[in-house]
Formats: C-alpha cells, sequence, structure tokens
C-alpha cells in the first residue's frame, strides 16, 4: 500500500511517501521565520504552510520514484494543532483524496508520535509504556495493543519541550530551544547545580515543568548571570537543567514500570532527540528492559509518522468506509475529524 502523509499542525511542513511502514521519502521544512517573536506565531505558520505545502508534497513524490496516481491512501494530521495551520494541510490531502477517488485518513499528531517508533519495521512488542514528550504535551501512557491506550500521566502545567524552550530563552540560546541546550550541556557539568523538580500531589504518573524554569530564573537573577555569564556558565546551568528534567521522566516512568509490571518502554516526541534522556534510559537495557528511540529524523514533526499511523490506522479499522467520506461538503474544511486520544 502506498501512502502520502501530510503534517502542518504547528510550524513544520512536511511530506511523506510511504509503502506500508518503510519510508520512501520525508521531506521536512521548519519555518525558522519564528524565530525572532521567540515562539510560533499562527497567523505566519498558516501563510508559510500555505507557501510551502505543494511543493513540498511534490518534493516528496519526486523522491521516492512515485507518482500521485500510485497512491492507496492520503493522511493528514487532523489535530491537535494550530487550526489555520492544520485546515491547510488537511483541506489540501482531503482535496488530493477527493480528486484521486481515494480515502482520506485523518490522524491524531499524539498518536503519531507513539508510532513514529514503528516505521521501517521497528520491532514491537506488546504491552507498553510510551512517553510522549513534545512541544505541546507529555504523556504516559500503556499502550496494550495497537490504538488501545490508557493514558496514566499528562504534565499539570508546562509541556516538557515548553520548559527546554522557555530555559533557554532565559539562558539567551534562542528559540527553539531544547536542541541548543542539548548541545550546550556536552560541555557542561550536569551535577553543577541541582534544580529541584516540583512533585504533583493527586496522582503518581503526573509531570509539572513550569517550577524548575522558575527555579532557573530565581538562580540566574541569585548568580547576576547577565553580568557573570561565560560559555562555561551557560553549559554547566544547561547541563544541570537537562539532567533534572531527564531525571524527572526517568523516575516517573520507572515507577510506572513497577506498578504496571511493564519492562518494555517507548520514548517518542521532539524531546525524545536529547542525547541525555536517550542515555539515561538507555541505561535501563542493562536491567532487562527494551527501550525505544525513534531515528533522530523521525523524533521531531514529521509527515512520516502521520503515514505509519494512518497505515496502521486503516489496516486496523473494520469500518474501511468511514474513510471514503470526503464529499464535497468536506472539502471546505467545516469537519475537523476529532476523536479521543
Ligand atoms: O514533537 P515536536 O517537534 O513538536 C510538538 O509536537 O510539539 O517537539 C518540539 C519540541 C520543542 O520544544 C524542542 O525544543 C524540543 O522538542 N526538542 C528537544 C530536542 N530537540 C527538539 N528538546 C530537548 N533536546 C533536544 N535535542
Ligand atoms: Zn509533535
Amino acid at each position: 500500500m502506498n501512502i502520502l502523509a501530510i503534517e502542518s499542525s504547528c510550524d513544520e511542513t512536511s511530506a511523506a511517501v510511504l509503502e506500508n511502514e518503510k519510508v520512501l521519502s520525508n521531506i521536512i521544512s521548519s519555518q525558522i521565520s519564528h524565530g525572532e517573536f521567540g515562539g510560533v506565531v499562527p497567523e505566519l505558520a498558516s501563510r508559510e504552510h500555505l507557501k510551502n505545502i505543494a511543493l513540498i508534497t511534490q518534493s516528496s513524490l519526486d523522491e521516492s520514484g512515485k507518482r500521485l496516481k500510485d497512491m492507496d491512501i492520503i493522511a493528514a494530521t487532523s489535530e491537535p494543532g494550530l487550526i489555520g495551520s492544520l485546515l491547510i494541510g488537511m483541506n489540501f490531502a482531503k482535496t488530493l483524496a477527493f480528486s484521486l477517488n481515494i480515502p482520506f485518513v485523518p490522524v491524531n499528531h499524539i498518536q503519531s508520535h507513539l508510532y513514529s517508533n514503528f516505521l521501517n519495521g521497528q520491532e514491537r512488542e506488546f504491552p507498553f509504556l510510551g512517553l510522549i514528550i513534545s512541544g505541546g504535551h507529555t504523556l504516559l501512557i500503556v499502550v496494550e495493543d495497537l490504538f488501545q491506550h490508557k493514558i496514566i500521566g499528562y504534565t499539570v502545567d508546562d509541556a516538557a519541550g515548553e520548559a527546554f524552550d522557555k530555559t533557554a530563552k532565559l539562558l539567551g540560546l534562542g528559540y527553539p530551544g531544547g536542541q541548543m541546550i542539548d548541545e550546550h550541556s556536552k560541555s557542561g557539568d550536569r551535577t553543577y547545580h541541582k534544580f529541584p523538580m516540583a512533585v504533583v500531589r493527586g496522582s503518581d504518573f503526573n509531570f509539572s515543568f513550569s517550577g524548575i524554569k522558575t527555579s532557573v530564573l530565581y538562580y540566574l537573577k541569585k548568580i547576576d548571570f547577565e553580568n557573570k555569564k561565560t560559555p562555561q556558565l551557560v553549559s554547566d546551568i544547561a547541563a544541570s537543567f537537562q539532567e533534572a528534567v531527564a531525571e524527572s521522566l526517568f523516575k516517573t516512568v520507572l515507577k510506572a514500570s513497577k506498578k504496571f509490571n511493564i519492562k518494555t518502554i517507548s520514548v517518542s516526541g521532539g524531546v525524545s532527540a536529547n542525547s541525555r534522556i536517550r542515555e539515561k534510559f538507555a541505561e535501563l537495557e542493562t536491567r532487562g528492559f527494551k527501550i525505544y528511540f525513534p531515528e533522530q529524523q523521525y523524533a521531531a514533526d514529521n509527515a512520516a509518522m502521520i503515514g505509519i499511523t494512518a497505515y496502521l490506522k486503516y489496516q486496523n479499522n473494520n469500518d474501511k468506509e468511514y474513510f471514503r467520506n470526503v464529499s464535497l461538503k468536506h472539502l471546505a474544511g467545516a469537519r475537523l475529524d476529532y476523536e479521543n486520544f
């Protein structure tokens, strides 16, 4: 089965072509124009998507060696995300599906991060614990089987990626900050300062990341960071912050692993690109755990993960007619295919 997939939920315009679970092409255009504003500007994002989406899709088809007429299904992110950005990708995909008379498959973006770990025939084993850490979401779930998820924990305030981005901003490292913190941490001392992580009352598996950003802020004031800053100091604080976040994620997942007796763990989402988080979880392999991460190129937002999720969803749905519903009235984009995670 050939799948064309589109991702446009935030500030990446991406198109991928898959043959079943195998990625033939995955083109990503990251919008850099948001940097000067310190965060994604929704209207700018929509305009960039509109400008790029046809070109990116064409490049993806060219690289895959396939043509539009070879496609069996077309997929796009339908939720969650910036509404204007979603509508552009979804209506582009729906229109193509309508014109080719093939099914359109709407995909939940968070689910797609989870299934990014299934790309290119990566081994899979149920049940597993799924830790999804991105710029907008932080979720811990028990995955019993394909599309059978139970959410056991989530962030009560900022997402993990948000904490990286905000802390990077405090350190003057620019946006998006996760990758910068990761890079600078490599030459830093992670034991330089112990930043406290908030404990969330009322749930064993929830996360909180807004406190650590505030404690970095107070710490910077206390040491007169603006006047004392050196590259080494930036690296040491970045590494200490990163260690606190990694440790908090690690401890919570271990607690869940014990409670549910599950030793297979899948970490995904943009923050799963982080080298220290990868290193910490990988250490568990010597203790009989199985740990899965996406290949680096599939950690942050990309259309390949939308493609595999659409493929699995289509294969696993008895009611295939559900996907054959692209009619004229849907092309206006009045209906978003919302569904519960
Ligand atoms: O999954 P993603 O691309 O978008 C959302 O669905 O939100 O995640 C983006 C987030 C950003 O907050 C970015 O700073 C973070 O992932 N990120 C990282 C790294 N690379 C990207 N965070 C920590 N370490 C990294 N290496
Ligand atoms: Zn994402």
